[in-house]
């Protein structure tokens, strides 16, 4: 659809040293020498004209085309909210594919499967990453009936997966992220659950075990549980579940992989049912999807509704300028579904049926450094609450009022909101915590709902490029306490965490408190928390130390189920040979 030329006086963004770095890389667009034929205005204006553009087909829309179109750019451009990556890299060009995250089938044939690989590239092709669930294919050595030969199984499948995501690189720059998900009751779990043992091996896969309340009951009660062949629907045979649960443990010790998803949970939140259950996720795991289904993201940068308190009140969330983005993002990523252009007709149809989308925050540790709240504290655990629940009803609120103007999503009848009649609805979901691992760089925030790794680091990106940052809220901090120097910033920049540095102000230490300084219970149940009124999922990793054991590791798996969490991811300190940030003492 057109869109508004770009007004003359359209300020200038103002772009982080960081991501002048990340844009050019990635963001702008080039010409075929690789010449970069826009600036940072023209980029944001681009996506910000193309997807105010679709608000031209709503007659009964409250906003001009110009008008919104100037509100998404600044928006943007102020770093309140920023969309996805695909969605600032393909809006307003003819790719025009601007969501990350999809899921795909994969059907027991050669046919389907060979279907699904291909799908994945052209998906990775245009910036989006695929989750897959494997849980359908035939055990390995089972017979296949139009050869007498014997199948391969899951895990030789997924290595095809896995190399030819190799072979192609993102948009030309970024390399595709895929979800393999097998469920726990399949015969080929035990190689799952072992197969990213040595470094390397399905580099472009993280892996999640489907977990079922079954299986939960039976590793509780020390039960055996059955094995299901997925093509004869046959028990094949049984295993113990402790015992399963114990070396799922021990491999998450050694190498962080696999993670688990608790399915039933994730189904017992589908909003539509009658289309079929969710057996995948997207890559990062916040996104559980139907198959061909893909959802667009977004975020808002929590750093930045920060109220500086006044006239002797504490500091607070400026909880009108919240809501006001809240509305306006909604109405963006509603845009975007229309805006988009989706790799197959399948996609299409299911995310124009459904039109979720997955509006989330980032700068969650900038808001708690700026409100002076430990993040390792019940009070920041409830002001998490606070604010999702805050979100979710202001974004439901605002699906509504689309609804009104456009219609609600096209299944809504047959879903739990048309069920229950608690709708219209424009979206079938509307929250999301995403990673906004470059969100985060672009808007210079800490990302999504993580602590700082560190308060000041060295930061690896793409082909050995290193960003150094210090956070600017810890700079403020040591200033206002007289105790700001050159000799410590490099002391931090060295150990990352001012744990150990007694001489610093108490209160400056408890609440500059890095991911490892965190006990992992209080990672957790920060998740918890933002899990309670989030749709979708939220992208967290439980950080352990090193010398943490595969106990405290089971604990934490346990007390995710517990707590109600869709999924964990766990890491502990040094079990991989290359992290993605690294402190300067580990380079
Ligand atoms: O910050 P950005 O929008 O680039 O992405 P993110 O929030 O870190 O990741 C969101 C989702 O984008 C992931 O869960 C994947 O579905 C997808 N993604 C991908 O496909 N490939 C990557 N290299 C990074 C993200």
């Amino acid at each position: 659809m057109a869109a508004t030329p770009m007004p003359k006086r359209l300020p200038e963004p103002i772009i982080n040293e960081n991501a002048k770095i990340v844009l050019q890389r990635r963001y702008l667009r080039k010409d075929t020498e690789g010449t970069p034929f826009e600036n940072y205005r023209e980029l944001f204006w681009r996506v910000a004209s193309s997807i105010a553009a679709e608000e031209k087909k709503y007659a009964d829309s409250v906003y001009t085309v110009s008008k919104l179109a100037r509100e998404f750019y600044d928006l943007m451009t102020s770093y309140r909210f920023l969309p996805n990556s695909p969605t600032l890299m393909n809006a307003g060009t003819d790719l025009g594919q601007l969501a990350a995250c999809f899921v795909l089938p994969v059907e027991d044939s050669i046919e389907g499967i060979f279907d699904s690989v291909k799908h994945a590239a052209m998906i990775h092709k245009s910036g989006g990453g695929t989750g897959f669930s494997f849980s359908r294919l035939r055990p390995k050595d089972s017979v296949v009936g139009s050869t007498g030969g014997v199948a391969s199984g899951p895990l030789s499948f997924l290595r095809i997966f896995n190399c030819a995501t190799e072979q192609i690189k993102q948009g030309g720059t970024r390399r595709g992220a895929n979800m393999g998900i097998l469920r726990v009751d399949h015969p080929d779990i035990m190689e799952f659950i072992k197969a990213k043992e040595r470094d390397g091996e399905l580099n472009n896969f993280n892996l999640s075990v489907g977990l079922t309340e079954a299986f939960m009951r039976a590793v509780e009660k020390g039960e055996d549980y059955e094995l299901v062949d997925p093509k004869t629907g046959l028990v094949s045979g049984t295993l113990n579940a402790g015992e399963v649960f114990g070396i799922l443990v021990q491999k998450a010790w050694e190498s962080g992989d696999p993670g688990m998803v608790f399915l039933d949970r994730v189904n017992r939140d589908n909003p539509t049912p009658a289309q079929g259950d969710m057996e995948s996720t997207n890559p990062c795991g916040e996104q559980p999807l139907l198959p061909y289904e893909a959802c667009n993201l977004g975020s808002i940068n929590l750093g930045l509704v920060y109220a500086a308190g006044q006239n002797g009140h504490d500091s607070e969330i400026d909880w009108d300028e919240l809501k006001r983005i809240v509305h306006l993002a909604v109405r963006f990523l509603d845009n975007v579904i229309d805006a988009s252009n989706y790799p197959l007709p399948q996609i299409t149809e299911t995310v124009e049926r459904n039109r979720k989308i997955g509006l989330g925050v980032m700068g969650w540790a900038d808001l708690l450094f700026q409100l002076g709240i430990p993040y390792n504290s019940q009070k920041a655990v409830d002001l998490a609450e606070r604010v999702m629940k805050f979100i979710r009803d202001e974004s439901r609120a605002a699906s509504k009022q689309l609804a009104k103007e456009r219609g609600p999503f096209p299944a809504y009848a047959d879903s739990v909101f048309g069920k229950a009649d608690l709708g219209p609805y424009r979206n079938a979901t509307t929250t999301t915590i995403a990673p906004t691992g470059t969100l985060s760089i672009i808007g210079g925030c800490s990302s999504g709902v993580e602590p700082l790794f560190a308060l000041s680091f060295v930061r690896n990106v793409m082909d050995g490029d290193r960003l150094v940052e210090t956070n600017p809220h810890f700079e403020t901090a040591l200033k206002n306490a007289n105790a700001h120097s050159a000799s410590l910033m490099e002391e931090v920049a060295k150990k990352g965490s001012i744990a150990s540095m007694e001489f610093l102000p108490e209160d400056v230490r408890r609440v500059f408190v890095t991911a490892m300084d965190i006990e992992p219970m209080w990672h957790l149940k920060m998740q918890a928390a933002f899990q309670k009124y989030t749709d979708n999922a939220v992208s967290k990793t439980v950080n352990l130390p090193n010398e943490a054991t595969q106990e405290h590791i089971r604990e934490i798996y346990w007390k995710a189920y517990e707590y109600g969490c869709k999924g964990v991811t766990v890491y502990r300190d040094g079990c991989k040979s290359s992290q993605v940030l690294c402190t300067g003492d580990s380079e």
